[in-house]
């Protein structure tokens, strides 16, 4: 049967789960660490604290974690699952995929399994291959999942990004159902140019594990922070203004903005140039999880969503940013059917 001939239902969101690490890193621990303060860090970039994972505790597991609360909140087993798609810079091993241990570990038997590397956007792109799968009738359920243990790849010794990130995971449920309007719009993108602005330079085939990448420090993150802000702020505000040109709305018609969250000057730059009564719209946990990469905006929805702040009905805009470049936006009428 064609697409044509096949009614196309819209495709949602429809149960969403977090994992968070027990360990807290505060500010304060971070003083002690390397030559910063509570107050820098917390008027620069808004955090003020972070989680970290525990010695042994891999991505995977935290992964795993995130999956078994969006299979309950969607009242779907993990057998109902045609696909698993693990979007993070921080896989367990380069291969097999960190979905793979994930389909294991919850026993998705018939789910066919990959992961995404997009950086900071990966949920987001991850969330709209699974939509176009589920679109053109090749699966019915997919399970997305954000995950990252970025205190791994972080530098301990340079300030200018360790007080940036933390670890967590956070999933999403997608299928096609008849309940609103599901995913309205989307627009991702990506500029290859601007790869060496935000990278991890070693363990890959450019600069395989050696005792000198070791010695270089190639294998932490490196990022030259202010040429990045500047991305970030103008790639997500074309990318949020695009969806919803897109779909003939405004953000006035937007309920709530998940952004990407890495910094908060970069979140009010951004609701700044929405409008100035839009800020209240942003919802932000970053001051208490940090930068947590491909897991930033899934745990923002999860947590949102069982808030309250995100309700049936609801207009909510995705707004993403990560390495690479890459970016994008999402617009979504939240129903998860219930
Ligand atoms: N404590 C105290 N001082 C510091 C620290 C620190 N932790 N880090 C840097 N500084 C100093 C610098 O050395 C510099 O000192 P100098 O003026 O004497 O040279 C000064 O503070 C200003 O440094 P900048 O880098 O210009 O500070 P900026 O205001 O740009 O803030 C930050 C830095 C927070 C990193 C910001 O640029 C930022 O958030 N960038 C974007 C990050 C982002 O969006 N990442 C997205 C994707 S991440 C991913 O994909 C995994």
């Amino acid at each position: 049967m064609s697409k044509s001939e096949r009614e196309v239902k819209p495709v949602r969101i429809i149960g969403t789960g977090s994992y968070l690490p027990e360990r807290v890193l505060t500010n304060a621990d971070l003083e002690k660490m390397v030559d910063t303060s509570d107050e820098w860090i917390r008027t620069r970039t808004g955090i003020r604290e972070r989680r970290i994972a525990a010695d042994g505790e891999a991505t995977s597991d935290m992964a795993t974690a995130a999956a078994l609360r969006a299979l309950e909140e969607a009242k779907l087993t993990a057998e109902d699952l045609d696909m698993i798609v693990v979007a993070t810079v921080t896989p367990d091993m380069p291969f097999p995929a960190t979905a793979c241990f994930v389909q294991d570990r919850i026993g998705a038997r018939k789910a066919f399994c990959f992961d995404l590397e997009a950086a900071c956007s990966g949920f987001l792109y991850g969330v709209e291959t699974a939509r176009r799968f589920i679109e053109c009738g090749a699966i019915r359920t997919a399970l997305v999942i954000g995950a990252e243990k970025l205190s791994c790849v972080t530098d301990w010794a340079d300030r200018s990004t360790c007080v940036l990130f933390g670890d967590g995971a956070g999933a999403a449920v997608l299928s096609a159902g008849n309940h609103g309007r599901g995913i309205i719009a989307t627009m991702l993108g990506s500029d290859g140019g601007l790869t060496g602005l935000l990278n991890i330079p070693g363990g890959g085939s450019r600069f395989p594990a050696t005792a000198q990448s070791i010695d270089r420090r190639l294998h932490f993150m490196k990022m030259t922070g202010n040429e990045v802000f500047k991305h970030a702020v103008r790639c997500m505000c074309d990318a949020g203004t695009r969806v919803l040109e897109q779909s003939g709305m405004t953000i006035d018609d937007v309920a709530c903005v998940i952004p990407h969250q890495a910094n908060m000057r970069i979140i009010r730059a951004i609701a700044r140039r929405f409008g100035h009564h839009c800020m209240k719209k942003f919802y932000v946990n970053l001051e208490r999880v940090g930068n947590m990469s491909a897991a930033s905006v899934p745990v923002a929805l999860d947590e949102a969503v069982r808030e309250g702040v995100i309700k049936n009905g609801d207009v909510v805009l995705f707004i993403v940013f990560g390495g690479g470049f890459t970016w994008g936006a999402a617009l979504m009428e939240w129903n998860n059917g219930k």
